[in-house]
């Protein structure tokens, strides 16, 4: 809503030569007055969204994404848009005087609320191709402003945790993004890390630890990643168990054929 309307003379009018709104003849002191006022709130508003949108955004594949612009509804908006830098470009526009949208990007981005209120873009489920910068511009009648943010897009690893006959246990964080980092209890100087990057920015860590001389009877592998901490245990004097068990079964097997 372009709140200044009954303020000006002619009402708020897109110019289609010069793309710019021009609101008219001031028709009071009582305009001017409150233009400045609002230009006051509206410099301390963005003064304080320049800070929050300094800061990049990070979330999880599959969420759901915000990107905040400013509060448009106090201005005499023109026009926003939202233009996208990530694996590709796009961008979404909003036109006040005629109500409308226009965009090329995936169906998954659109208005979080009506951008004539509040033109956050909502991008919903994330994934990593969203990954990128966001601009968003304001036409208003009390100039132009531009917001720049950045998504980061993160992945939790998928953790396995499995030992082999060699008595070695591996400890895998697949797919993460950033790479999940990989520790040990009790802690190892005889552990080896193998590092796999994927083509869509994800990475795959294995860690390797011999437990030959370990007095201990569990390791536990401590996976550490933004979105996620997990820790697996295995149990070694349970292995042996379970070969002992396996062993008498195929014994009964052989004596009761
Ligand atoms: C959207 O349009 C812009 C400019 O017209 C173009 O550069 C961009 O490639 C288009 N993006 C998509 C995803 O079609
Ligand atoms: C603008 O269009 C949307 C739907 O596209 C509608 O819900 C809304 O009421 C319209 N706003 C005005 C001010 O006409
Ligand atoms: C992301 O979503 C687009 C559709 O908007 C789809 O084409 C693409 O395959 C998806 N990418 C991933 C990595 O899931
Ligand atoms: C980026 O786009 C290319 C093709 O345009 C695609 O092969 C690649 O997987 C995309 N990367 C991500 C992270 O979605
Ligand atoms: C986003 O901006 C940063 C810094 O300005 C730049 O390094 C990066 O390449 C940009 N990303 C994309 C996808 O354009
Ligand atoms: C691990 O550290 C112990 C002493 O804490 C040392 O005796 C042993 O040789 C080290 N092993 C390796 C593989 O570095
Ligand atoms: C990224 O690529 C890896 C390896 O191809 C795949 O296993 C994983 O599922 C992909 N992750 C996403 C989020 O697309
Ligand atoms: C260290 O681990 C390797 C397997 O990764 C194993 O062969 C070796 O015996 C281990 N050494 C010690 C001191 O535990
Ligand atoms: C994993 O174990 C460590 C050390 O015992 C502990 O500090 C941490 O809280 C545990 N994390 C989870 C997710 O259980």
């Amino acid at each position: 809503m372009c709140l200044h309307r009954e303020l000006c003379t002619q009402g708020c009018q897109y110019s289609k030569k010069t793309e710019i709104l021009k609101c008219g003849e001031a028709k009071s002191h009582a305009y001017a007055l409150m233009k400045a006022v609002t230009s006051f709130l509206t410099f301390n508003f963005f003064f304080s969204i320049f800070f929050s949108l300094s800061l990049s955004l990070n979330v999880e594949a599959g969420h759901e994404a915000v990107l905040t612009c400013a509060s448009t509804s106090k201005l005499c908006l023109v026009m926003v848009t939202w233009e996208i830098k990530s694996n590709t470009s796009c961008s979404l526009a909003y036109r006040n005087d005629r109500n409308e949208t226009k965009l090329n990007c995936s169906e998954r981005m659109m208005w979080k609320y009506s951008p004539d209120r509040d033109p956050a873009l909502r991008i919903y489920p994330v994934n990593l191709s969203d990954e990128g910068n966001y601009t968003c511009e304001i036409a208003s009648d009390m100039g132009n402003f531009h917001f720049s943010s950045s998504l980061s897009v993160i992945v939790p690893p998928t953790v396995t945790l499995t030992s082999d006959k060699s008595r070695v246990a591996v400890c895998q964080a697949a797919a993460g993004k950033p790479a999940a980092k990989i520790s040990w209890i009790p802690a190892s100087n005889n552990s080896s890390e193998e590092e796999f990057k994927h083509g869509n920015g994800t990475v795959t860590r294995v860690s390797y630890i011999g437990w030959v001389n370990s007095m201990h009877t569990t390791v536990t592998c401590l996976v550490t990643h933004p979105a996620m901490n997990q820790n697996l245990s295995l149990d070694l004097s349970g292995k042996k168990h379970h070969s002992v068990i396996a062993c008498h079964h195929a014994l009964f097997l052989l004596l009761f054929q």
